[in-house]
């Protein structure tokens, strides 16, 4: 029985990357739905669990994506909402990459410094879905996460929907120049860039000179890069004392986990691939892959 893939997009055009990537993750046929709101959504999800047997069902799977992170949460309660025993498939939420990009850079963190509890984290540019991500799950996982914003509005409203999101505690600082950056990485263990594209973040004389800096990510592939000295393909190596990872560092991992993630949809009719979930099969790799 041949493996299909309904995606649907918030975005008006479906997204070409996700379904290259859903084909070489071992979908036969990718049903591509673009623009697709939350009025849209129960009709489409009943066209899948309506036409193949229960027993079946597990060769059908549903594809959240597009830019907007939280038309992507609507679409996700929608879909869970319109499934009923014995009737369901498999669903995986990944706007814009944000759920397996942020679950490749707290992969990588967690790897360097193993148990996360009671360590400083500083997420620059936090607000944004890749970097909210990350800072539940590494909250999650016990850090004490601080998120910067250029706004305060806008870092208060991130820090109340993280900690509603994933059930924690972080904090929100706001800042709008370099000179304020030493004061937010003081005593911080990580540094991770998820700052938009195309933006430094972070002067190279500063996280230098954060004297507890033990690893530094940056998620931004386009030139300036986020973090002034950490080059692109930067996957573990040590600048300055510091662990670092540039965006394709951490991007190879993030595309192997994606096709796992799509593959793994495929196992079973009832799996809901949010950013917990996710952060599980990414660990799961990581071991398979240990010697
Ligand atoms: N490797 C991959 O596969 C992959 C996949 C997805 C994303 N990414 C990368 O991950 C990073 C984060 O993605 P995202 O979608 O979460 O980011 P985003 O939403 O584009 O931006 C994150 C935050 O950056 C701040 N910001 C916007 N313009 C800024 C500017 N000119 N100067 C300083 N701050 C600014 C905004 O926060 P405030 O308004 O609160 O300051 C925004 O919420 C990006 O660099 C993206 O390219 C990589």
């Amino acid at each position: 029985m041949r493996k299909l893939l309904l995606q649907l997009d918030s975005s008006r055009l479906p997204s070409v990357f996700d379904q290259i990537v859903a084909y070489d993750a071992g979908a036969d046929v990718v049903l591509s739905y673009g623009g697709v709101t939350e009025g849209d959504v129960r009709d489409l999800i009943h066209g899948c669990i309506f036409t193949r047997g229960p027993k079946d069902l597990h060769n059908t799977a549903v594809w959240i994506g597009g830019n907007n992170m939280s038309a992507g949460e609507q679409l996700l309660a929608m879909a869970q909402d319109s499934l009923f025993a014995p009737f369901s498939v498999s669903i995986m939420l990944d706007s814009n990459g944000s759920n397996t990009t942020a679950v490749a850079a707290v992969v990588r963190i967690e790897e360097a410094l193993g148990d996360m509890t009671g360590k400083k984290v500083v997420i620059l540019a936090g607000t944004g879905p890749v970097g909210q991500r990350a800072a539940g799950l590494l909250a999650h996982d016990g850090a004490r996460v601080t998120i910067t914003s250029r706004k305060p509005e806008q870092g208060e409203k991130a820090r109340q929907f993280i900690s509603a999101r994933f059930n924690v505690q972080v904090d929100a600082f706001t800042v709008n120049d370099p000179s304020q950056l030493p004061q937010v990485l003081d005593g911080a263990e990580v540094l991770l860039n998820s700052g938009p594209a195309g933006v430094q973040m972070v002067p190279q004389a500063v996280w230098t000179a954060a004297k507890t800096l033990k690893i530094a990510v940056d998620l931004n592939a386009v030139p300036p890069l986020g973090i002034e000295g950490v080059e692109v393909n930067d996957a573990g190596k040590k600048r300055n004392g510091v662990l670092v990872f540039g965006a394709f560092g951490v991007g190879n991992f993030k595309t192997s986990l994606h096709k796992a993630c799509v593959a793994r949809l495929f196992t079973r009719n009832d799996l809901v691939l949010d950013a917990e979930a996710i952060a599980e099969i990414a660990r799961e790799l990581v071991k398979k892959k240990k010697p």
